[in-house]
């Protein structure tokens, strides 16, 4: 007699350009699952109703992106780090209770360790450009590695500050126009924006402003190599692209579903590429 399947899946709305299935599909065939991982595009109206009853959908858990993470985090009951970024991007079923976790933290984090190990020795300064959805998680991860200063850079200052009522005084708010200021002293810089992604504005940062040990990292990945990481590839600076960040992200949802920690390895960042340039 065959095993049951069971599956995970992605909920967002648009869902699909979603490269986790190749993700997950890559892990569940290399690790001998009975599983499968799906992609749900459930309208915001929808939403509540589909987490809520996620078992009968059929599902052990799921991922939540664009525009349900802050939903799934009141509907859920979140972990301290959810709670702490505000959101939530992986569901799992505990005893048929809803759980929840924020893995973009990690994500980020492990991909900067990845590659550059050391980013968070005296961290005195950290710029990070953008202050909306993924700015949060990125902010919140350098704020656990222990960064003295991060100055948030945003075109509507107001969610800046909002980030300072949130998270304390190592929050500095900042604007555009003070990031030729910042430059000189950033220890790392992240574009969290949207700039830089196909179909929307380029980043133009003056990177012979800064120090040759500062570190870059995007959180774009469409295209893989932005035009802020090639700058900074050319400046000769160390750097982290969006993609590192949304493989390592996967990593602890399929280990919550599944009971086995995936790794990222090179074959698997591969894959995933050649998705993306056949899009
Ligand atoms: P995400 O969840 O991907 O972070 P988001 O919450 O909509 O998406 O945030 C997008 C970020 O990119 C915001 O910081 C946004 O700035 P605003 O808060 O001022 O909107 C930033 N962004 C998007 N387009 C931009 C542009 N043309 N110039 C400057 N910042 C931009």
């Amino acid at each position: 007699m065959g095993e049951t399947i069971r599956a995970a899946c992605a909920v967002g709305w648009p869902i699909k350009h979603s490269k986790s299935p190749i993700i997950h599909g890559h892990w569940i065939e290399r690790h001998g699952i009975a599983g499968e991982y799906r992609l749900e595009g459930v309208e915001p109206d929808d939403f509540p109703e589909f987490i809520t009853n996620l078992a009968a959908h059929g599902y052990v858990g799921c991922n939540i992106t664009k525009p349900h993470k802050e939903v799934a985090l009141a509907l859920s009951d979140p972990d301290e780090r959810a709670r702490a970024v505000g959101a939530a991007n992986t569901l799992w079923l505990d005893n048929g209770h809803l759980r929840s976790t924020n893995t973009d933290v990690e994500g980020f984090i492990s991909n900067l360790d990845d590659s550059a190990p050391g980013w968070d020795t005296n961290l005195e300064n950290a710029v990070v450009l953008g202050a909306g959805g993924a700015a949060r998680a990125v902010v919140h991860g350098i704020l656990e590695r222990g960064a003295e200063n991060v100055h948030v850079v945003n075109r509507t200052f107001e969610r800046a500050e909002a980030y300072r009522d949130h998270w304390g005084p190592r929050i500095h708010p900042a604007r555009w126009d003070d990031v030729p200021g910042l430059l000189p002293k950033a220890n790392l810089i992240v574009n969290a924006t949207s700039l830089g992604m196909v179909g929307n504005p380029d980043l133009v940062l003056d990177l012979s402003l800064v120090g040759d040990d500062t570190v870059v990292a995007d959180a774009v990945y469409t295209p893989l190599m932005t035009s802020l990481l090639m700058a900074a590839k050319n400046r000769g600076l160390r750097h982290a692209d969006g993609l590192g960040m949304l493989l390592h992200q996967a990593g602890r949802p399929f280990e919550l579903w599944w009971g086995i920690r995936p790794r990222v390895t090179p074959e698997l960042r591969e894959l995933v590429v050649r998705a993306l340039n056949a899009d």
